[in-house]
């Protein structure tokens, strides 16, 4: 099952007259950057979760048998630690064919993680706030498999490979890349936890 996002998103035109604008990346745009950037700053955006639920037949897993990969659900208050990029739209159409399996540009808030020098401790340091873009995965795209029991997210997680390589690198590879963020992402750490005993 597949549902190519990317003739709808190349109508998205906000941000073509821009010189460069950012990206907030909370999946695998984290740990695999295989696309120009200007730079890249540790980041997070309110209001959003990171989960498991999205479908990945083309990257992860195959049509027959899907992976599992991340997307954004709401949640009120919520915080979603990740990367973002500071990229040109000349990148876009590379970063729309990579996520055409049910990802839809979408604006968003995105805050800096503020870098504090040692000399500097007492000053607070101003927060730091520019609208940017994400690539979410809606719960009504056909790839979106949803909720399910961690247990059986873990399990499916475990077994599924696709053209990009196995869906546990996938899980295994974000895991690592928060821990070097120092985020803590419960959801992330429970399922790694399970694959990696499945292993
Ligand atoms: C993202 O990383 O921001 C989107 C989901 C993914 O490509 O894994």
């Amino acid at each position: 099952m597949t549902f190519d996002t990317r003739g709808h998103n190349g109508q998205m035109t906000h941000f073509d007259q821009h010189d460069s604008f950012w990206l907030f990346g909370y999946g695998s745009l984290i740990w695999k950057a295989d696309f120009a950037y200007l730079e890249s700053r540790p980041a997070w955006i309110v209001d959003w979760s990171r989960r498991f639920w999205q479908g990945s037949h083309d990257h992860r897993g195959t049509p027959q048998a899907p992976g599992r990969v991340v997307t954004l659900v709401a949640e009120r208050g919520a915080r979603c630690s990740g990367m973002a990029y500071r990229i040109t739209p000349a990148v876009l159409a590379q970063l729309d064919l990579r996520e055409k399996n049910g990802y839809l540009r979408e604006l968003v808030p995105i805050h800096f993680v503020q870098q504090q020098t040692t000399l500097d401790r007492a000053t607070p340091v101003p927060e730091q706030r520019v609208e940017g873009l994400i690539y979410l995965a809606t719960p009504d795209n056909a790839a979106f498999l949803g909720e399910a029991p961690l247990n059986d997210m873990a399990e499916q997680i475990a077994h599924a490979t696709g053209p990009s390589g196995s869906n546990s690198e996938y899980l295994l590879n974000l895991e690592r890349a928060l821990q070097e963020l120092g985020v803590t992402d419960l959801h992330v750490s429970a399922l790694a936890a399970l694959v990696k005993q499945t292993a």
